[in-house]
């Protein structure tokens, strides 16, 4: 976490009313009947913000939309609606220039780097090629870069010549990260970066991610599943359910009082850093089915707070004096047409103290979107 981010002024990315349907295949049956085609959900209207030199982190169970959320982002998909801004510009309308200063600006670190560093080739040669083709450094101060890229992420430069294979995964990931800064970005998106990794590494990688940020001011958006890995690095937190953004807002207060049961349930199951627990296990029940989800609040058949309401009626996002935005008719001005919260439903179990908790009191100044 940067001592030094600044959170106010133009977010460097933004995210507006942004979505992603998959259309389904229609069996031969289906289309003969001239049923239209059923649509996967997979990312639903999220509105989130990275300011310079801050972390987001977004957490949710896996099929919960993360890595879609972070392809259309990175402009490997394009949205069905809504929009991704880069310094206020939208990536699309800003054409070519506007996808170079992205691919500038913005560089991506993976789950699994040995899939997209070359078995064959050496880690110098491949820092020295993704120097090349960013243009940003000529070749003869090329051997120089790579040493200060190696350098930055704690890697022996004397293991340039090593490949891929010869490293461990912690290794392989300082090599994908040294990649990743090799074009000078601004922005990293990091899906899952630390999951595959073994726990005692993990924390290193961690470390890793905390001093770069904080001596090249660089912003992150972080997504994993470990809502632990979250409380160690973010500054702001955002949580997606079924594509959608539940709850968010600044982690130390998501963390001290989380408003939405989903993310009750996330915290009080949540495991220390290091031990292995997943989202997947952390709350009952399943996720529902993504191309048939749940009237209502999409988390109502697993949520032990629900009423009638809840399975009827879409709740709005909400914020909440301390700054938390939460979509869950438990808050004022989450029910449409209502400034009340649900009567007597708000028994639900605070992760830290165990004790029942109402959703505080609801001053007229709560602002509903
Ligand atoms: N290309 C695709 N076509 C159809 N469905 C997809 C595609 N990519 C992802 N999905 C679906 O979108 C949902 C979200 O997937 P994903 O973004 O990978 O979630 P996460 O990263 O949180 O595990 C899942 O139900 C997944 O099956
Ligand atoms: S809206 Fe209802 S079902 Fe959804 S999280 Fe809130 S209380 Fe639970
Ligand atoms: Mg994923």
């Amino acid at each position: 976490m940067s001592t030094a981010a600044v959170a106010a002024g133009t977010p460097l990315l933004q995210t507006v009313g942004l979505s992603k349907h998959y259309p389904l295949t229609r069996s031969t049956g289906a289309w003969l009947r001239r049923e239209p085609a059923e649509v996967l959900k997979a990312v639903e209207g999220v509105e989130l913000a990275v300011h310079p030199g801050r972390t987001l982190g977004v957490v949710g169970e896996t099929g919960s939309g993360k890595s879609t959320l972070g392809r259309l982002i990175l402009r490997l998909e394009r949205p069905t609606s809504g929009q991704v801004l880069l310094d206020g510009h939208d990536i699309v309308e800003g054409g070519r220039e506007g996808t170079r200063k992205l691919r500038r600006e913005v560089q991506v670190v993976l789950q699994d780097p040995y899939t997209s560093l070359n078995p064959h080739q050496s880690v110098g040669d491949a820092l020295g090629e993704a120097l090349k083709v960013t243009g940003t450094t000529p070749r003869e101060q090329r051997p120089a870069r790579v040493a200060e890229l190696l350098d930055q992420v704690g890697f022996p430069s004397a293991w340039a010549d090593r490949r891929p294979g010869q490293l461990s995964g912690g290794g392989r990931q300082r090599v994908s990260i040294a990649r990743a800064l090799a074009v000078g970005p601004r922005l990293l998106v990091a899906d899952e970066p630390v999951s595959a990794l073994d726990v005692s590494v993990q924390a290193q990688v961690l470390n890793l991610f905390q001093r770069l940020q904080s001596e090249l001011g660089l912003a992150y958006l972080f997504i994993t599943h470990d809502l632990a890995v979250l409380e160690r690095i973010a500054d702001d937190v955002a949580v997606l359910y079924l594509g959608r953004v539940i709850e968010s807002g600044p982690a130390a207060a998501l963390f001290a009082d989380p408003k939405h049961p989903y993310t009750r349930a996330l915290l009080a199951a949540a495991p220390k850093l290091g031990q292995r627990r997943s989202t997947s296990s952390a709350v009952r029940g399943e996720l529902p089915n993504p191309i048939a989800p749940p009237s209502g609040c999409p988390f109502n058949p697993r949520c032990p707070a629900a009423t009638d309401v809840c399975r009827s009626v879409v709740p709005l996002t909400t914020t909440t004096p301390d700054g938390l935005r939460v979509a869950c008719h438990l808050y004022p001005g989450s029910t449409p047409g209502s400034d009340a919260p649900l009567d007597g439903a708000a028994a639900v179990p605070s992760p830290l103290t165990g004790a029942a908790s109402s959703p505080s009191p609801a001053p007229s100044t709560w602002r509903h979107s």
